[in-house]
């Protein structure tokens, strides 16, 4: 037998775990109806766009530790697809560097780069889709299901969607296809290429991904929100003073100066992967956890968002640092000769969202991003309002609740105590969830292994609905327009900074307290 179940039984139990965690009976109920799909079928996983960087660095290393860990319906035939003639072979020497063997892995590998084929062809000639289709259909028996991921530059999204769907659907299995940002650049060719989408496919066969919605601790948020009594009573405007979701990387654009510049960090990173963490903090409590209840509620909630204008933003660019200890750090974003002269495209942003519910009014959540800051960090930050009547002579800190998605996933809280010992003054110390310490020996796995794994079950959960996008572009769009036309000078910043102070002031000025007073302490091994 092939497929997750009976022919894999380490395969599905692995994944019974990973779902045990976060999903309840209903779920698990679908995604069995659904790996018994894949029972008795071949699957076949195609890479459109296998030449290329993403398939590099993330599709084919993350195939590998699915296939790896046995994860992968058994027999599972992976077809790159590209304009370059490429062989396998050629392929896996490309990706020497990002899919390796652990000692004892090495047979394991070859196995795996057995298990793949590669075609060349065009992204819109008809005839070459065709030679895929053969190809597939000559490995085939039984029920055929073909899932396609599209690791394209967004020029070619519509003509290789036309050509599946004209060429390569499978006749007696499931097709799902695999997007990757960017949907659009706006709300209408965001729309546009929905459209498109939705002519040729229905909405269960089509999968948005936004890697954000893998991680371990995003997928973590609506069990800390909703799995616990402590949480859910105070997760409002009553209790709550600000939210900053936060994206910090310590590098620049480094040579993908050219790509980056035509969509700015707002379309890059906080259009998506901040917002979606957003709708999961923000979101009310779904009917159930089925992907449709969850998103329905992401829906919701981004209605109420009001749309950004330029007052809402404070817009960066990193200017290299004449100190910095490295070449990349001296160089500053218009030094990247793949970037255009005299360019004004942001690398930082930091915009105030406002939620215009009962539960939120008056609640800025302040959406940060930027590159070539001074660490790497996201995290979700929650900072509650000050206690009322203050008996501590101002000796009190507001709480922070912590949710810290990368690195070194972790949530904390941080709390006043009572200074151990004689004396009885406050200080600030923290109530922390550390994985690495209290879960020593679980594997988180990477995003894209959770999110791959979910369309082979068909779960839709973490990824993005269509009136999701819609609304996602509507909160951005009049202030991407308004940056795109206007060209606002963006405020410089050095490399290897927090980025403008214009944006603590802004968050400031919203509602956020900085005091500066913090100091953590790693714990003492015991
Ligand atoms: P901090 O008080 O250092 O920072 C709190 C917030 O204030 C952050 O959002 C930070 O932004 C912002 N901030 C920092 N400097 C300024 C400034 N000058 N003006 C305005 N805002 C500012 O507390 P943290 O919670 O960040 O903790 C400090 C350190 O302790 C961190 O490195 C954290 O990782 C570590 N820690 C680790 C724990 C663990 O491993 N489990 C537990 C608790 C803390 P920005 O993000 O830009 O710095
Ligand atoms: C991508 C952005 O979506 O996310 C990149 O295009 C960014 O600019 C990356 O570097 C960050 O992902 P991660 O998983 O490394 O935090």
């Amino acid at each position: 037998m092939n497929g997750l179940d009976e022919g894999n039984p380490e395969g599905l139990e692995l994944l019974r775990k990973s779902l045990k965690k976060v999903q309840i009976e209903t779920e698990l109920h679908e995604v069995e109806i659904s790996s018994g799909d894949i029972a008795d079928s071949s699957n076949i996983f195609v890479v459109f766009g296998a030449s290329g960087d993403l398939a590099r660095k993330k599709i084919y290393p993350t195939l590998w530790a699915l296939f790896r860990d046995n994860l992968l319906p058994k027999d599972t035939k992976i077809f790159g697809y590209a304009r370059s003639k490429f062989t396998v072979e050629q392929i896996r020497e490309k990706c020497a560097g990002t899919v390796k063997a652990k000692p004892g892995e090495e047979e394991a590998l070859d196995r795996f780069w057995q298990s793949n084929h590669y075609v060349a062809g065009s992204y819109d000639t008809k005839r070459d889709f065709e030679m895929l289709a053969q190809e597939m259909a000559g490995m085939e028996k039984g029920r055929n299901n073909r899932l396609f991921y599209l690791a394209l530059p967004p020029s070619v999204f519509k003509p290789v969607t036309t050509m599946i769907k004209e060429t390569c659907m499978a006749d007696k299995g499931w097709t799902r296809v695999i997007v990757e940002k960017p949907f659009g650049k706006d709300s209408d060719s965001s729309a546009d290429l929905s459209n498109h989408l939705q002519k040729l496919f229905s909405e269960d066969q089509l999968y948005r991904i936004d890697h954000y919605l893998g991680k371990e601790m995003v997928q973590n948020l609506i069990s800390l929100r909703f799995g616990n009594m402590i949480f859910g009573p105070t997760w409002n405007r009553d209790s709550i003073a600000s939210v900053i979701i936060s994206f910090k990387e310590p590098f620049g654009t480094q040579g993908r100066g050219g790509y980056f510049d035509e969509f700015g960090i707002i379309r890059d990173v906080m259009q998506n992967h901040l917002l979606q963490i957003l709708c999961l903090t923000a979101m009310e409590k779904p009917v159930t956890t089925s992907p449709d209840h969850i998103r329905d509620e992401k829906v919701k909630v981004l209605k109420a968002v009001q749309e950004l204008t330029m007052d809402d933003v404070v817009l960066g660019q990193y200017q290299g640092d004449p100190e910095g200890e490295d070449e990349d750090s001296r160089l500053g974003y218009l030094d990247d000769k793949t970037v255009p002269a005299g360019s004004t495209c942001p690398t930082f942003a930091a915009a105030v969202l406002k939620i215009k519910n009962e539960r939120w009014d008056g609640v800025p959540f302040i959406l940060r991003c930027g590159k070539a800051l001074n660490e790497r960090k996201a995290e979700v930050r929650i900072q509650y309002r000050d206690v009322p009547g203050d008996i501590f002579n101002g000796q009190t800190a507001r709480n922070e609740l912590v949710i810290r998605v990368q690195p070194n996933e972790s949530v904390y809280a941080k709390v006043m105590t009572k200074t151990p010992g004689m004396s009885f003054t406050l200080e600030e110390t923290e109530l922390d969830l550390t994985y690495k310490s209290r879960y020593k020996d679980a594997r988180l796995p990477e995003a894209y292994e959770r999110l791959i794994l979910d369309v082979f079950v068909g779960s839709q959960m973490h990824f993005v609905r269509s009136d999701e996008l819609a609304e996602a572009w509507r909160i951005f769009t009049p202030l991407l327009h308004k940056i795109d036309n206007d060209k606002p000078k963006p405020i410089p910043y050095k490399y290897g900074s927090r980025g403008p102070q214009e944006a603590d002031d802004m968050a400031a000025r919203s509602g956020f307290t900085y005091t500066g007073r913090y100091k953590w302490q790693e714990p003492a091994k015991l």
